[in-house]
């Protein structure tokens, strides 16, 4: 089982996927979390480059080929020996982010994306993504509240944050057998029991 979390930057996924990591893991569940961009020693360097601030001069290519040089290095590293092992991998952000963000908010090739990715992945995809969907505004809020690093990202002007919302909300409609939204603009707690009850539904277990 391999699920994936998607969403703008503070909309409080990650800390949602520790949550659920500890949640099954009680349940008797063998569990690996990852994150993106990063999760090898070579992925952790390109994170690095990528968040880094000083580096405003990149590319729109350039900052595609380095999210999918990091992803294929943990695909080949982390997600298929473990997801062959039988283990449940969670991983914080995967091929979506790609096309959320060099897509929809960079205006990239959806078409030349999609098959960027599935040779970047081999082809695999999360059996099921959780999207923790928040306006724009109230997650830089957060974001900056909480004292978390402010990346390369961050500092993008808020329009580029909602052409990534909208992009989401169309890769949502676009295959909405594996996307499951999520209401994140209510508490930590409340946004945890909604998505325990949908990976327990997913993966039958009792309570
Ligand atoms: P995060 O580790 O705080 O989620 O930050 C990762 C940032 O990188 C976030 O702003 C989204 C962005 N990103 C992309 O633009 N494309 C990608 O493929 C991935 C994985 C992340």
């Amino acid at each position: 089982m391999f699920i994936s979390f998607e969403g703008l930057d503070g909309s409080g996924k990650t800390t949602q996927i520790q949550r659920l990591a500890v949640w099954l893991r009680t349940h008797h569940q063998r569990v690996l979390t990852l994150r993106e961009p990063g999760g090898t020693k070579i992925g952790d360097a390109i994170r690095a480059i990528l968040h880094d601030r000083s580096n405003a001069e990149m590319d729109a290519r350039t900052e595609l080929m380095l999210y999918c040089a990091s992803r294929a290095q943990l695909v080949a590293e982390q997600v298929q020996p473990h997801l062959q092992s039988g283990v449940i991998v969670l991983s914080d952000r995967f091929a979506d982010s790609t096309l959320a963000y060099q897509g929809y908010g960079r205006g990239l090739d959806l078409n030349f994306l999609r098959s960027l990715l599935d040779f970047v992945t081999h082809g695999i995809k999360p059996d099921l993504t959780l999207y923790f969907d928040v306006d724009p505004e109230r997650a830089l809020q957060r974001r900056l509240s909480s004292g978390a690093e402010i990346n390369r990202m961050d500092v993008e002007a808020i329009e580029f944050h909602r052409r990534v919302r909208e992009g989401y909300h169309q890769l949502i409609a676009q295959d909405p057998q594996r996307w499951q939204l999520i209401d994140a603009s209510v508490s930590a707690d409340q946004v945890a029991a909604q998505v325990k009850e949908i990976v327990k539904a997913r993966l039958n277990i009792a309570d």
